[in-house]
C-alpha cells in the first residue's frame, strides 16, 4: 500500500541525514511515514526572514541558500536541513532561505516535529552554537537565536 511504498522509498534515504541517523529505526520509520513534499523552483522563498514559521524542512534534491541581511549565511544540498529553529526557540524565521535551481524537499509541520524529533531535540539544539558562530564571523547580528 501507500505508507509501505512511501516509508520505503524515505527509510534509506534518511539514514543518511546526520542528524536523524543515530534515531533508533523505528522512531525513523514514523518519520519516513509523516514527510510530504514540495517543489520549489529556482530563487523561491522557502522560508522568509522574521515571519512566524512553523514547518521543518530536509532537502531531497538540489539546493538552497539561507541569508540574512543580504549577505549568504549557508548553502544547502541534498540531505541538508533547515527551519529547525524557529520551531525549537518558539520565534521568528532567523534567515531567508530561497531556493537555488529547483529545489525538492521534504517537510513536518510543528507538531510531527516535536512529536518525532523529540528524541533528537539535544542535537539540533547543540548545533545552535554554529551559527551564533557564522553570524558572528560573518559581522551579523546573533540577537535572532539568543532566546533560550
Ligand atoms: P529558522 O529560524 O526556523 O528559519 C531560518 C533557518 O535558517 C533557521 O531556522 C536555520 O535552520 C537556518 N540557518 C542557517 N544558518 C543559520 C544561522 N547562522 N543562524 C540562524 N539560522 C540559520
Amino acid at each position: 500500500d501507500n505508507v509501505a511504498k512511501k516509508r520505503k522509498m524515505y527509510e534509506d534515504f534518511l539514514t543518511q541525514i546526520s542528524i536523524l541517523k543515530d534515531m533508533d529505526p523505528y522512531e525513523r520509520s514514523k518519520v519516513a511515514d509523516s514527510l510530504k513534499t514540495k517543489t520549489f523552483s529556482d530563487q523561491e522563498v522557502i522560508i522568509k526572514e522574521g515571519e512566524p514559521g512553523d514547518t521543518f524542512y530536509i532537502i531531497i534534491d538540489g539546493n538552497a541558500l539561507a541569508i540574512k541581511d543580504e549577505t549568504v549565511i549557508k548553502t544547502y544540498g541534498k540531505g541538508d536541513y533547515f527551519g529547525e529553529l524557529a520551531l525549537l526557540k518558539n520565534q521568528p524565521r532567523a534567515a531567508t532561505v530561497k531556493a537555488k535551481d529547483t529545489c525538492q524537499v521534504v517537510y513536518l509541520d510543528r507538531k510531527s516535529f516535536k512529536r518525532l524529533l523529540g528524541p533528537i531535540e539535544e542535537i539540533l539544539h547543540r548545533n545552535v552554537e554554529n551559527y551564533r558562530k557564522v553570524l558572528k564571523q560573518l559581522g551579523l547580528d546573533t540577537a535572532c537565536i539568543e532566546g533560550n
